[in-house]
């Protein structure tokens, strides 16, 4: 991050809180991820999954695996499964849209594909076998920061592929890291008006954790206050997108970040469903705390806030009723 100020209006964060109040009521949803492969044929040089980390042990939940999970988690009560893994193609659309299908057969809850770019053919056969969101981060919309970040990939075809998913019928996420490597705040106000433009449904901010085998590895870490400035811009802009408090914001305060998003624009909460034994390879960043449904409920309650009994679908479609 270069040593500018942002002149932030006074009052941001309460500004913000009452926008989320406004717009998104006191309910917070809760999605329960599962990260069912570390495995990534992407490079990008924050992440610990990048596919040059010879240092991790790489790992695939079976399809069996997978469903046995998620119907765990629905049992739960949790009414969102988020799937996420690396850019990993070992799952063809076929096993994808098996698993999809499989899972959404059971009851009626969402499911929220993170799982990378992919031939624009298989995100329609996802959306036919049931799939209702898709989180694609832009990660930051910067094009030539875009590109030292992610060797080979380019920002145009990112922001393609979240125009296509929308045009499809996904409720579409995407979102940003805040304290990379020679980002400015301008870089940032971008961020945010990018997410207004495109009118996501959801965006996820989070601060940017160096990760011990990444060539990043020496770069300082985000700065809470600066991501929660990020977060409550975005909410203020996007008015009704839903807003995760990050575990990432949660990894550089473990006692206090994910309940000062809550307070500064944020309405969801993503626990952790990843099994243990999994769990500990999922080394997007270092120190990655682990935030399970028991905490997420505690910090709910803490900001005096309410879980959500429904799916929490995108917020847009209600505006004209
Ligand atoms: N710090 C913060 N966020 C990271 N991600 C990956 N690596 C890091 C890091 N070192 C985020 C990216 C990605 C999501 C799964 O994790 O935003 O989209």
């Amino acid at each position: 991050m270069e040593k500018e100020t942002f002149i932030f209006e006074k009052g941001l964060l309460e500004k913000a809180d009452r926008t989320r109040k406004e717009f998104c009521k006191d309910e917070v949803h809760l999605r329960g991820i599962i990260e069912f492969s570390n495995h990534c044929v992407r490079n990008c040089v924050y992440c610990g999954l990048r596919r040059d980390n010879k240092n991790i042990a790489r790992y695939r939940m079976t399809e069996g695996e997978i469903i046995a999970l998620a119907l765990e988690i629905i049992n739960k009560g949790i009414k969102t499964i988020v799937l996420q893994s690396g850019d990993d193609f070992y799952y063809t659309q076929k096993s994808l849209c098996n698993i999809i299908s499989k899972i959404k057969a059971k009851t009626d809850i969402a499911i929220t594909l993170s799982i990378g770019e992919r031939p624009l053919d298989d995100y329609q056969a996802f959306k036919d076998s049931g799939a209702d969101r898709y989180l694609l981060k832009h990660e930051t919309i910067n094009p030539a920061l875009y590109r030292i970040m992610h060797p080979g990939q380019d920002l145009k075809q990112r922001i393609k592929i979240l125009e296509y998913l929308k045009k499809i019928g996904f409720q579409i996420g995407s979102g940003n890291i805040v304290g990379l490597p020679h980002q400015t705040v301008k870089d940032l106000a971008c961020d945010a008006l990018f997410l207004k433009d495109l009118d996501v449904d959801m965006a996820g901010i989070g601060p940017f954790i160096p990760q011990k085998d990444t060539p990043l590895r020496d770069q300082p870490a985000g700065d809470l206050d600066l991501c929660l400035k990020v977060l409550a811009m975005t909410r203020i802009l996007t008015k009704n997108a839903h807003l995760p408090a990050t575990t990432a914001l949660a990894s550089l305060d473990k006692e206090a970040g994910q309940l000062r998003a809550l307070k500064s624009g944020a309405n969801v909460i993503m626990p952790d469903f990843t099994p243990e034994n999994y769990r500990k390879d999922y080394k997007i960043y270092d120190n990655k705390v682990e935030v399970r449904l028991e905490k997420a409920k505690q910090i709910i309650s803490k900001a005096k806030r309410t879980i959500s009994q429904g799916r929490g679908d995108s917020l847009k479609y209600e505006e004209d009723s």
